[in-house]
């Protein structure tokens, strides 16, 4: 098993019930949809998961590309967004194949942990050629080294108390502790970074990175960078 299979689930423990599940995902297209630079853009989110609120990131631009890799979220996101004129759904390999200079901007939020140093990489530098000069990377929800568990917890409890579902996310929260979530941090692991460590991974896959003000979605120990693309493209 590793965190595509893990994220596979029907119903993901990662979201205690499908109240915060909606909640959540209605945060994150919120806060997305403040990042997107025009209402002609298209947009990319990489790693989407079930992004129960898609719509209102595709209503604030022209068109908006879901990439999810994990088999039966994609074919939920597919049913969900079936006949809509602005969100596309599609596999990571179809992503990579894309047209080059495609997008204003890509966000991948709450990804980059599962992924490796060297897949990261792979990714970012696909980014760059799928990015118009001058487009925008946004890179989410990055877990720092330090406290990340305890702090993950509280904003959950947090998050639940604040929009009507504290016990249950209490209750939530271990259920997380007896899943495959613990087994699999420590057989494939999780990547952690620096402030300092992502801007200079993201500097050396070509792009101005600036760490934002707040992260995207609930977590504030968390952090989300804006990279931009060199205006000449590559
Ligand atoms: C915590 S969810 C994030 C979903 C959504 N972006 C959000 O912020 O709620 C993690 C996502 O990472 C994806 N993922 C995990 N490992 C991956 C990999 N190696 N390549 C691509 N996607 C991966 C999973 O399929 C899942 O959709």
């Amino acid at each position: 098993m590793d965190w595509i299979d893990f994220y596979d689930f029907k119903h993901s423990v990662i979201y205690v019930n499908a109240r915060h599940r909606d909640v959540h995902y209605r945060t994150i297209a919120e806060d997305i949809r403040k990042l997107i630079p025009s209402p002609s853009a298209h947009v990319l989110d990489y790693g989407c998961g079930e992004a129960t609120s898609a719509d209102l990131v595709a209503a604030a631009c022209a068109q908006l590309v879901l990439v999810e890799a994990a088999p039966n979220v994609r074919a939920s996101l597919t049913m969900r967004y079936a006949g809509h004129p602005k969100i596309v759904v599609i596999s990571a390999e179809q992503a990579a194949a894309l047209p080059k200079a495609s997008f204003d901007l890509i966000v991948m939020h709450s990804v980059a942990q599962y992924l490796g140093e060297a897949e990261l990489d792979r990714l970012l530098a696909i980014f760059r050629t799928l990015l118009k000069p001058g487009g925008f990377f946004v890179l989410g929800d990055v877990v720092p080294p330090r406290f990340a568990a305890p702090a993950a917890a509280l904003a959950l409890l947090r998050f639940g108390a604040a929009n009507g579902f504290f016990w249950a996310a209490a209750s939530g929260l271990l259920r997380i502790f007896v899943s495959d979530y613990l087994r699999l941090r420590k057989t494939v692991g999780l990547s952690h970074y620096s402030e300092a460590a992502a801007i200079e991974k993201l500097k050396n896959a070509g792009f101005r990175p600036e760490r934002a003000a707040h992260n995207i979605g609930h977590n504030r120990q968390r952090m989300t960078f804006v990279a931009r693309a060199p205006d000449s493209g590559i």
